[in-house]
């Protein structure tokens, strides 16, 4: 490299090495905005949001009301399916003596189930 180019390189270096630090904050300080796609956001499993309607759809024709084929509570509201979530689970994994009695439901239902019981048995709005 000969003297020309290299004092060349040097100056090129100090008027970009300063011009990054005259640079105003305001560059620093620019609004970021990001589109969000709303179907993205992950919805929490909730009571309210999946687990009731898990219960509508395969428990509560025999765990309603009234209480019909034998089954021993009702599972209509927060509280009766919350105070027996550990039973609950249980019984939807359990193949040998599942619930509903008529066979384990699909895995992503009783993961939603699980996911419910894991996040803290929400009630949600
Ligand atoms: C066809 C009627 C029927 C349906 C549908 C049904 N159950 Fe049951 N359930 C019963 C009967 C009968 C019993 C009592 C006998 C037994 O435990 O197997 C029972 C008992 C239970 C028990 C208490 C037993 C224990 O091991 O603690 C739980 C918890 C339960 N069911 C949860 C559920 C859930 C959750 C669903 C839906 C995913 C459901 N059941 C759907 C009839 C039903």
């Amino acid at each position: 490299m000969n003297n020309f180019k290299a004092l060349f390189y040097i100056l090129a270096f100090s008027l970009f090495s300063l011009s990054c630090a005259n640079d105003s904050q305001e560059d620093f300080q620019e609004i970021i905005e990001i589109d969000v796609d709303e179907d993205m956001i992950p919805v929490p499993v909730t009571y309210n949001n999946q687990v009731s309607a898990i219960m509508m759809d395969n428990c509560t024709r025999c765990h309603g009301i009234p209480l019909t084929n034998g089954a021993p509570f009702p599972l209509l509201t927060f509280d009766q399916v919350n105070n027996r979530r550990d039973r609950i689970i249980s019984r939807m994994n359990n193949a040998a003596n599942p619930m509903p009695p008529t066979g384990l439901l699909s895995n992503s239902v009783r993961a939603q189930v699980q996911q419910w019981i894991d996040m803290g048995a929400l009630e949600g709005e």
